[in-house]
């Protein structure tokens, strides 16, 4: 059994893996934790995510009081808050999986960086169908892509933050490996004005309008024809299931640096 803290369990994402954690065997949920002065602070979690039953746990605004119990740390918020919860989990030795996106480049070598202490497992996306995508985009890059113009749509609710999504950044970075491209010099962002476009370029576009799902569509253009590889989430659900078992891959293990495509390989 592994016990099991959510930060951020009124969001999107933390409401779905509430729920995930609620319906896992192998998962005690010991609590939830929420930004202070918020009005369900205090509140059981089963209640606040719309599980109509109560889960004998509550929301708290300080993760001090809960992180001890812990055996993971479980969050999907932004990423100050979330280096925030890494230094806790730092400072009481627990495993930290995060599923936010937008990290920048220094934040990402903090994540690293706390992997030399404890495990730490981070997932752009969660959805064990979007690793499939990832596998047939490798595939049909390394068979077709060097003839073809890439492009990456996606599109997401006007509430998302970051752009190109991270999802996005992972399907080019397949992509950039299977052609052997540097994909600093390969990714353009957007297009404006005249000229041809860039041979070898990888092109993202990103949308963000009213509600909508996460959507990733991967563009192959070729001259007479197109390949399209895409991948639509109804809602989260779609992502907690993958993260929850992240959570229970990294519980027990040694200190490093953990990626959910161990984790789907190990089933
Ligand atoms: N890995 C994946 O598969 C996946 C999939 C989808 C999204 N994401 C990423 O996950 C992140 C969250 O997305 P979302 O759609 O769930 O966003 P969201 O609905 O805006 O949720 C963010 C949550 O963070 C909470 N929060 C903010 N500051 C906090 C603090 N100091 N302590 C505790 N909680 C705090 C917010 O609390 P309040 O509600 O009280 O404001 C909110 O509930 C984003 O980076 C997104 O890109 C990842």
């Amino acid at each position: 059994m592994v016990d099991l803290l959510i930060v951020g369990p009124n969001g999107d994402m933390g409401r779905a893996l509430v729920r995930s954690a609620a319906s896992t065997p192998q998962v005690e949920l010991i609590g939830g934790v929420g930004p202070k002065g918020r009005d369900y602070i205090g509140l059981d979690l089963g209640l606040l995510v719309g599980l109509g039953r109560p889960l004998g746990v509550c929301v708290s605004d300080e993760i001090g009081t809960l992180i001890d119990a812990a055996d993971v740390v479980l969050e999907c918020t932004r990423p100050a808050v979330s280096l925030e919860v890494l230094d806790v989990c730092l400072e009481h030795r627990r495993a930290f999986v995060t599923g936010t996106t937008g990290f920048s480049d220094e934040q990402r070598a903090r994540l690293r960086e706390a992997a030399t202490t404890i495990p730490v497992l981070h997932a752009s996306n969660g959805s064990t169908i979007v690793h499939l995508l990832y596998e047939l985009v490798s595939h049909v890059s390394r068979a077709a892509g060097g003839s073809a113009d890439i492009d990456i749509v996606e599109i997401h609710q006007n509430r998302k933050l970051d752009a190109p999504s991270g999802t996005a950044q992972e399907i080019a970075q397949k992509i950039a490996t299977a052609l052997e491209l540097d994909l600093d010099r390969a990714a353009e962002y957007g297009r404006v004005g005249t000229g041809r476009r860039r041979p070898g370029s990888i092109q993202y576009s990103s949308i963000r309008s009213g509600g909508t799902p996460s959507t990733h569509c991967v563009i192959f253009g070729f001259e007479n024809e197109r390949l399209e590889l895409a991948h639509q989430a109804y809602n989260a659900g779609a992502f907690a299931d993958g993260l929850i078992q992240g959570a229970l891959f990294v519980s027990g293990k040694d200190p490093g640096w953990y990626q959910l495509e161990e984790v789907f390989e190990e089933k």
